[in-house]
């Protein structure tokens, strides 16, 4: 009998490609997501890709009695904890959403779990606690901050979830800060699906690729880079979702473990490189105006990827040709879908 891990927010972009690689590395997977920003779709996708249709719960994280039975009802081994609210801009207008979905949400769940006696827990952290890089590439132990709501609901759970690991003995815990993930599951069934105008580079790009957006706005061409736009580590969802597999694993063999990982590639590029190998993957072009900087916007930042291949023995195999084929494969078919 194999196991069972929770995974909230696992109809969300990067919790439906860690539910499959889950599903394909032999666990059962019981999502638990409110739907707030992912379609149930999503379980039909999942179910055509890996042949099993993952166990689902429509709730929220914040719901102490849902969870509690969620934990009295399944023998659940670990959770794997993607649920919460994501978007920058949004979180400085509406901060306490943001606490109460992300902090919030994450003291009710440890505090089931500690309940259910169920102690193994993976958090989606961010590149977003280092702030403004000082140094790059970016190590583990680069000091912390935060310029936004958003940022420092991270750096909240961050610092309970090492509170908690120290207060009690057997508790196994990762805390895995994603570089920028992209890209797509290659069959084009699962990916990216933002609601209204995205507010990240890729899922835009893919829109004026096909036709969705008339053009993109570059935030800048005047930052310290090579081309002077602003540079970042991506990352393809498929190599982040291993990540997430190798981290759980290394947790259920430890006795007790604290883990504090990047995911990223360890490679930068440029906005400009990356509408470039789109234009290359999608054979479309991408239309584009030089804008001014967007307020908050770094200007470069890429990871160090060695603790995470010491740790977990996982590094990112993909490179963007194939983040930006995978993408457009899930945009282009997602088009024609809406006609
Ligand atoms: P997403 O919005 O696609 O997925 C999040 C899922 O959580 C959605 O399906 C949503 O419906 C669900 N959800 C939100 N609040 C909930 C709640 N209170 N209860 C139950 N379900 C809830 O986002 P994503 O890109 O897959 O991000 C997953 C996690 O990774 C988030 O915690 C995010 O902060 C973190 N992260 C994302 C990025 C990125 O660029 N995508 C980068 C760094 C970290
Ligand atoms: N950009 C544009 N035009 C756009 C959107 C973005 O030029 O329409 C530029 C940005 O200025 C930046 C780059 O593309 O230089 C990447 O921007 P994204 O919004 O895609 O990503 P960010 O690096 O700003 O932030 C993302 C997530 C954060 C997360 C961070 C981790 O949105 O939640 O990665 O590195 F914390």
């Amino acid at each position: 009998m194999s196991e069972t891990i929770l995974v909230t927010g696992g109809t969300g972009f990067i919790g439906s490609h860690a539910t499959v690689v889950l599903q394909q590395a032999g666990y059962r997977v019981l999502i638990l997501d409110n739907l707030c920003n992912s379609a149930i779709s999503v379980l039909d996708a999942i179910a055509e890709i890996t042949g099993q249709r993952p166990d689902f719960v429509q709730g929220d994280v914040r719901d102490r009695q849902a969870l509690d039975a969620l934990f009295r009802s399944r023998a659940i081994s670990a959770v794997l904890h993607f649920a919460g609210l994501k978007a920058v801009g949004e979180s400085t207008q509406k901060p306490l959403d943001y606490y109460d979905n992300n902090v919030h949400g994450s003291t009710t769940l440890l505090a089931a779990m500690r309940q259910a006696g169920v102690r193994t827990f993976v958090f989606s952290s961010s590149a977003t606690v280092y702030g403004d890089p000082q140094k790059l590439p970016l190590t583990e132990d680069h000091p912390r901050s935060a310029t936004n709501p958003y940022g420092h609901t991270k750096l909240v759970v961050e610092d309970m979830l090492e509170n908690l690991y120290r207060s009690e003995p057997g508790w196994r815990i990762a805390r895995l800060r994603y570089f920028n993930p992209v890209g797509a599951h290659p069959s084009g069934l699962i990916g990216e699906a933002p609601q209204g105008v995205p507010n990240n580079l890729m899922p835009y790009v893919a829109q004026v690729a096909t036709g969705r957006r008339p053009r993109l706005q570059v935030y800048g061409n005047d930052y310290d880079t090579p081309d002077g736009t602003g540079v970042r580590d991506y990352i393809h969802v498929m190599d982040l979702a291993l990540g997430h597999v190798a981290a759980l694993r290394r947790c259920q063999q430890a006795g007790q473990e604290m883990l504090t990982v990047n995911l990223g590639t360890g490679v930068g590029y440029s906005v400009l490189d990356m509408v470039k190998a789109f234009e290359q993957a999608s054979g479309k072009a991408v239309a584009y105006d030089i804008a001014p900087r967007r307020p908050g916007d770094i200007a470069a930042c890429w990871a160090d990827t060695e603790l995470a291949f010491q740790t977990l023995g996982w590094r990112a195999t993909k490179d963007i040709r194939e983040m930006c084929e995978d993408a457009w494969r899930w945009e282009a078919m997602q088009a024609a879908r809406a006609g």
